[in-house]
């Protein structure tokens, strides 16, 4: 399996795949559903993050599920979607920004494969920089505003935050905040895949937005950049072969 597609908020149709068939993997987590199937000559998988009728929440999500059964099916790289808010006036709705670091405030997540014995990842380099690289060209390509590097603060939700929180974020370095990226991306480091986030602002956060944030924003910007980020994936699974180095695989230190 060449690489899989997340799909977050607005991306949960495996339509991007020739001929893609439902599977149902059984994991020792819990089941997980996805789609597998072609794109030319590559293996693609898809995963969508909420359901295909978005009906899991973020905080419900059963990642360890998702990234275990990935793994299973013989995925070793990751390219995953997900709608952020800014906490920078530069990172306007519609922009992407191509993460490299993460702050992680969510709570009580099943977050990790090492529940004994004890095991810590390195967590210096979270996102492929050899993925993370190729979608930055494929941004390019695909006509979308990008900025290569980023802080995502991970919340627990699904409430949106309060502006103090934004404030406090942003003062601590975040650049974008959204709900649904960790433990996903420590997962997958836990599991030695590579995995790159490509996080699309739908707006500003609280506070910096003139008005109250609501579901129907996210998903609406979300519905018109859809095509730009499933080309942006597209155009990554036919160039593995030119990602740059990185020390994904390296996994768990003892
Ligand atoms: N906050 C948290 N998650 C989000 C936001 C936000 O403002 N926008 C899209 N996902």
């Amino acid at each position: 399996m060449d690489l899989a597609i997340i799909g977050g908020t607005g991306l949960y149709d495996p339509g991007v795949l020739d001929e893609p068939r439902a599977l149902v993997a059984s994991t020792p987590y819990g089941t997980a559903s996805l789609f597998v199937g072609r794109r030319g000559e590559h293996e693609v998988a898809f995963l969508a993050r909420h359901g295909t009728d978005h009906g899991v929440p973020p905080h419900r999500v059963n990642y360890r599920a998702n990234i275990w059964a990935l793994r299973q099916i013989g995925v070793r790289r990751i390219v995953a979607t997900a709608a952020v808010g800014s906490l920078r006036q530069a990172l306007p709705p519609g922009h992407v920004v191509l993460v490299d670091q993460f702050l992680d405030f969510t709570r009580g997540r099943p977050s990790t494969f090492f529940d004994g014995p004890v095991q810590h990842t390195d967590m210096t380099e979270p996102y492929c920089p050899g993925l993370r690289g190729l979608l930055a060209q494929a941004a390019e390509r695909a006509g979308v505003p990008v900025t290569l590097g980023g802080t995502y603060v991970c919340t627990e939700g699904p409430r949106f935050e309060t502006p103090a929180e934004i404030r406090m974020f942003a003062a601590m370095g975040g650049d974008v905040v959204g709900m649904t990226g960790v433990p996903e991306v420590v997962l997958a480091r836990e599991a030695g895949l590579h995995y790159a986030a490509i996080a699309i602002v739908t707006n500003y956060a609280a506070g910096i937005s003139p008005s109250p944030l609501t579901h129907e924003e996210v998903v609406g910007v979300m519905s018109k950049n859809a095509d730009a980020l499933r080309a942006m994936c597209l155009d990554v699974a036919g160039r593995l072969s030119e990602a740059g180095p990185c020390g994904c695989e390296g996994g768990a230190k003892g």
